[in-house]
């Protein structure tokens, strides 16, 4: 794919770029996980939450369906995907959005050479929001220089959220991962973790804190061309006191990226790589010290024919769990797995699946929600959930929920 014609604005610091996604505090187009800021997602997290309080009702569904009813959306997934498109599409129908997909260029114009350029702007004719996932690390931004450019010229421009693109970002994964780590360490929802269960951690682990500060992230996989992980990273970096914890097999391709690792550094995290989920950090196993765990598969869709022979040496055992190593990791911690998990390589058996601290199905619904918040941030229409929740509960969600 020929993206040369946006190299000047590929090539700006990333501070430049996300300040052009943006209006005032209000996100236009979702490219990066670095536009998720902390004030933005503490918003997200709480409008998420109202609308899954809402959802538990018919009449409330029903009111939810009215908010963005009068929007379409496209849903243009040309890179294989489960949980992403259904939760956007799940996300969408929530707040009644219509939504169209094309999954397969081989059926759409593409075929007779229609420039990939040209089928996002054909797409923004007929529809109000593009979602896009692509094997291609820059298109989703370049879709963005497109709309803005068009917008500069009066002319009809549409959001674009960037659903996963290539080997490079998937900021909505890290919204929904956040959302999650967010809940769990509140330990104030009911079907979560109640309160009192924070006091009864609190006589276990001193000095466990509510939220994501103060906490140790492990990452165990393919850090190296996962982009879920260089997402929340990212995101996580901003967080006070973090300690994050890479455990990849030794192969640079599989570890963590050096430039990702300079910038952790540089916001203040303390980075440790290691070799195995039994390794140890300030000689403590570090199982036993993290605060969460993060399990990912490796992305075998990748390999070379060098690569994969490469791979054959190497000794995965090191980077799959066990309910042997389960059992060493604190009561509280939640372990999460974007998915797919690899059903042949087993990184998390399905033994582990009744641990109360599996958290991956959990994780997966909760896609659903944060995104049906981002949706709702970028078309604007905040205000509209805040007048429905007062209408529906007699008090406002600040009141009932905080
Ligand atoms: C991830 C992805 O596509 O990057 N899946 C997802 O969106 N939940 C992770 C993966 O494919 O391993």
């Amino acid at each position: 794919m020929d993206l040369s014609a946006f190299q000047w604005q590929l090539d700006r610091p990333i501070r430049m770029k996300t300040a052009e996604f943006q209006k005032e505090d209000r996100l236009t187009h979702c490219i990066f996980a670095a536009q998720l800021t902390r004030p933005l997602l503490d918003k997200l997290c709480f409008i998420a939450e109202m609308i899954r309080v809402l959802s538990r009702t018919k009449e409330g569904s029903n009111k939810l369906r009215e908010l963005l009813s009068h929007k379409r959306a496209m849903l243009y997934f040309t890179q294989p995907s489960t949980r992403t498109f259904l939760s956007f599409m799940a996300a969408c129908q929530i707040l009644g959005i219509t939504c169209n997909d094309v999954r397969d260029p081989s059926v759409s114009s593409e075929v007779k050479k229609e420039s990939p350029m040209d089928s996002i702007r054909m797409f923004s004719s007929y529809f109000d929001l593009i979602i896009m996932r692509s094997n291609v690390s820059k298109f989703a931004e370049c879709c963005a220089y497109q709309m803005n450019d068009l917008a500069q010229n009066s002319m009809r421009s549409v959001p674009i959220i960037n659903g996963g693109a290539g080997s490079d970002e998937h900021p909505t994964q890290a919204l929904l991962d956040m959302y999650t780590i967010e809940r769990t360490f509140q330990f104030d929802h009911k079907e979560n973790s109640p309160r009192s269960r924070y006091m009864e951690m609190r006589r276990k682990y001193s000095d466990l804190t509510l939220g994501p500060d103060n906490k140790t992230y492990a990452f165990c996989g393919d850090l190296g061309r996962g982009r879920t992980v260089r997402s929340l990273a990212t995101v996580l970096g901003q967080y006070k006191n973090v300690t994050m914890c890479f455990i990849a097999p030794e192969d640079e391709t599989l570890q963590l990226d050096p430039d990702l690792r300079d910038n952790l550094i540089g916001k203040g995290v303390n980075v440790y790589e290691l070799d195995s989920l039994d390794a140890t950090v300030n000689g403590k196993p570090v199982l036993e010290e993290a605060d969460c765990l993060y399990m990912t598969r490796i992305q075998k869709e990748h390999d070379t024919p060098e690569l994969a022979a490469r791979y054959q040496q190497l000794d995965l055992s090191h980077y799959k769990l066990t309910l042997d190593r389960v059992s060493h990791m604190k009561d509280y911690a939640p372990i999460l797995h974007p998915f797919p998990r690899d059903s042949e390589e087993a990184e998390i058996p399905t033994d582990i699946d009744n641990d109360p601290r599996a958290m991956y199905f959990r994780q997966a619904r909760n896609g659903m929600w944060a995104r049906a918040a981002l949706l709702l941030h970028i078309a604007d229409a905040v205000d509209h959930l805040n007048v429905l929740y007062k209408e529906f509960y007699g008090v406002s969600a600040e009141e009932s929920l905080q």
